[in-house]
Parts: C-alpha cells; structure tokens; sequence
C-alpha cells in the first residue's frame, strides 16, 4: 500500500483532493470508513482517507485508541485510510499525537503573529521528527476560527477579506524555513458553518499563486460549507486535502435526535446509533464525490 505522502502527491497530480474528516468516536469512524469503501467499490479503486481527532476529540477517544481503531480499519480491509492530529497548539499534545503512532501532525500556532507562528512551527517541526521522522507535519498561517460549530457571528480575528489573506511570499517563506511537510492558509474558508451569513467564497487566485511558490501540498481547512463549484476550483487551483468536520458534527446531532424521537422505547445503542451512522456517511459520500470527481 502507498503511504500518506505518496497519496497526496498522487491526488495532486490527478487533480483531485484526498477527504480529511474527523471523528469523536467509533460511530464517526465507521461512518466515514464505510462511506470510502462503499464509494470506493462503485468506482472500482480505493479512495484514500484522513481521519482526524483534534485536542479535544483525540482527548475523547483517546489519542491511542484512535491510532489503533484507524490502524485495525487499516489492516483489516487493506485500506488507505490514515489518521491525522488534528490543530495539535502544544509541544505537550504534539508529543502525545506522535507517540499513539498517528500519520501525521497539524502543529498550530496560527493565532500567533507571522514571525512568532514560524518560530514555534520550526521548533514544533524539528522536536516532532526527532521521536517520528516519517510523521508528516503541516504547519499553517492564517487565522480562519477555531471551533467546528455552528456560528452566530464571524470568529474575532479571522481572515475574511483578500487583504487578511496569506500572501505567496509568506506562504513561500514559512515552508522552507519551518520545512513542514504539509501547508495551510487563509483563502477564504471558516471553521464552522454560518447560521445565517452567507458562507464565505475561496479566493481560487490566491490558491493557486501559493501553492505555485510554497513548495508543499496545500491544505484546505474549513471545507464545511464551501459550495461544489469553489470545491473543484480549488482542488484544480491546487488543494490536495479538504478538511470537513462541522457537516458531519450537525448530521450527527439531528440525525440522533431524530432517532431518539422515532424509537422512544429503544435502548440499545446500535440500533438508535444505526441511523446516525447512515446520515453521516452521507455527508461524507457527497464530500468524496466532489473531492474525487465522480461528478
Ligand atoms: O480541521 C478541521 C476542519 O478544518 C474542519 O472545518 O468544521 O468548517 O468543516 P469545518
Ligand atoms: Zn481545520
């Protein structure tokens, strides 16, 4: 089986972008598995997959028994399928992350300013590979809002205007002096999904002037809520991994109160869980579908 790295390069190449979704629990792990290999045998392939546990998921779960849930997936049915340490802000965390065995490792110090942001990554990049140098590591710019929830407002601070955008030249410089594996940027995606604004546009422009000059594969955060057309746009300009977590989080809360309203009776887990797995893997279908291009 190729690994992680292999993979993106491969999705870059074919223009398309790898899925990263995360989970808070077997149920979204299943969800997103299935999802993969049932599309996956339609279209005769195996669509790779990140899983991702940010601090608080991975402090849920278990950052251990997330590894070796996603490894077991992994094993089992030979399947591309990977796990990621989601939005990692501490040495502390990052150190746990590596040692549970993950793939790979978004170190975050967006909220600091530039220098401050490279200073920390470059250190977080060095420390990290000396306990896993085959562990990737993404670092990113930008502050683009830190919850996948649903939003009231725009979060304090984050880019919403091309002018608070990263520019080429920082995306350039952060990479080849931090030497991350993996980058992401602020260009126009949120964490989280609006309640009643307008969801954002993807500066297309500046996806592709960074990812021209930065020197490592493009990350795209925030996915949830970016419309098809800037999707494929993006993916074209040259994102090869899209991040969703919020869509699935909100499948999972309405598809389980509705299934706790229709079964008032039911106490067994599987069987109230069976229909929020269903609706969850159709968050996730939808994504892979445009993510891969099976239009
Ligand atoms: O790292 C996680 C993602 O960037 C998720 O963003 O909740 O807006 O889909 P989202
Ligand atoms: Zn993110």
């Amino acid at each position: 089986m190729k690994n992680l790295k292999e993979l993106i390069l491969e999705a870059e190449n074919k223009k398309v972008a790898i899925g990263h979704f995360n989970i808070a629990g077997l149920e979204q792990l299943k969800a997103i598995f299935e999802a993969g290999q049932e599309l996956s045998q339609t279209q005769n392939t195996k669509i790779p997959l990140i899983i991702g546990t940010s601090e608080g998921e991975g402090d849920y779960v278990g950052f251990r028994q997330a590894a070796a849930l996603v490894k077991s997936f992994r094993e089992e049915f030979d399947y591309p399928i990977f796990i990621n340490g989601d939005h990692i802000r501490s040495l502390e965390k990052a150190k746990e992350v590596v040692e549970a065995g993950y793939d790979a490792v978004i170190f975050d110090a967006s909220e600091s300013s530039f220098e401050e942001n490279l200073k920390k990554t470059k250190e977080a990049v060095k420390f990290i590979k000396s306990i896993n140098p085959k562990i990737l590591v993404e670092g990113e710019i930008g502050f683009i809002g830190s919850s996948s929830k649903i939003l009231k407002e725009i979060p304090k601070g984050a880019a919403m205007k091309p002018e608070d955008f990263t520019k080429p030249e920082e995306a350039k410089r952060f990479v080849k002096e931090t030497k991350v594996d993996l980058f992401s940027a602020a260009i126009g995606s949120i964490h989280g999904m609006f309640k009643n604004i307008p969801e954002p546009n993807l500066d297309i422009k500046r996806i592709k002037e960074i990812r021209e000059v930065c020197g490592a594969p493009f990350v795209l955060h925030g996915g949830s809520g970016v419309s098809n057309e800037d999707f494929l746009a993006a993916i074209d300009a040259g994102i090869s991994i899209i991040h969703i977590n919020t869509e699935i989080r909100l499948a999972w809360r309405k598809a389980l109160e509705k299934s706790l309203k229709n079964n008032p009776e039911e106490i067994a887990p599987y069987k109230i869980m069976a229909e929020v797995i269903t609706e969850m893997k159709k968050v996730v279908v939808k994504n892979l579908k445009i993510f891969n291009k099976y239009l």
